[in-house]
């Protein structure tokens, strides 16, 4: 159900355009903002703020990988799976996060902490193989920095990753507990999804494969 503050901030967000309709994006993560996932009410009332037909919005929707037609954890790790990522390997650091997460590429865990993703190119092909975590960009991902990374997860949550990764990207090894405190990481609690038997952009536009189109528009 989209509440009436949340159509009153679409409204706002479209009278900001001079064309109504170029607000759609930002209006589309108001709804997915507000419920989780952009839900069919939340394809209603982007439509009606912005003056364009259901249909418009859906297609919009079922294009970009950083809109969500379900309920997704809330720790969102996307693996590009294009040709540059490609050929450096990313089909080892998905291999690798299924292990982990216990889950398969599309799902989320049980407890609705991860959602595992395999997504078109994410716009860092000169540092592939390239993994987005909540928008935050993980690249040049091996084998062990994929561990270090779920690691970093288990520990202090989706918000250490910033930190995280500026530190391999600085050639300074991996994050520390020390640092990575540092920044005000909350961890998260429950059972680990490390335990390897798993029981779960926004700027960069990117988009959906075929297959997730479909999936997402059924
Ligand atoms: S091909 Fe992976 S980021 Fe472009």
């Amino acid at each position: 159900m989209i509440s009436e503050e949340v159509k009153a901030r679409l409204r706002e967000v479209a009278a900001r355009y001079p064309q109504a309709r170029s607000a759609m994006l930002p209006c589309l993560h108001i709804v997915q903002d507000a419920e989780g996932y952009v839900t069919p009410e939340g394809i209603l009332a982007v439509a009606e703020a912005i003056g364009v037909k259901p249909d418009e919005v859906e297609s919009v929707v079922t294009f970009y990988s950083m809109y969500h037609q379900e309920p997704i954890g809330r720790t969102v790790i996307k693996v590009c799976t294009s040709i540059a990522c490609y050929l450096h390997g990313c089909d080892e650091t998905l291999a690798k996060l299924e292990r982990r997460l216990g889950i398969q590429k599309g799902q989320t865990t049980p407890d609705g902490r991860y959602t595992l993703e395999g997504v078109e190119c994410l716009a860092a092909c000169g540092m592939a193989p390239a993994v987005q975590v909540n928008g935050e960009f993980a690249e040049q991902m091996t084998p062990d920095k994929t561990d270090a990374l779920i690691d970093t997860l288990e520990q202090h949550g989706p918000g250490a990753i910033r930190n995280y990764w500026r530190q391999i990207s600085e050639g300074r090894g991996m994050a520390t507990e020390t640092t990575l405190g540092s920044v005000g990481a909350t961890a998260e609690t429950g059972a680990p999804a490390s335990n390897g038997n798993g029981n779960n952009a926004q700027t960069t536009g990117e988009t959906k494969s075929r297959g997730q189109r479909q999936k997402g528009s059924r």
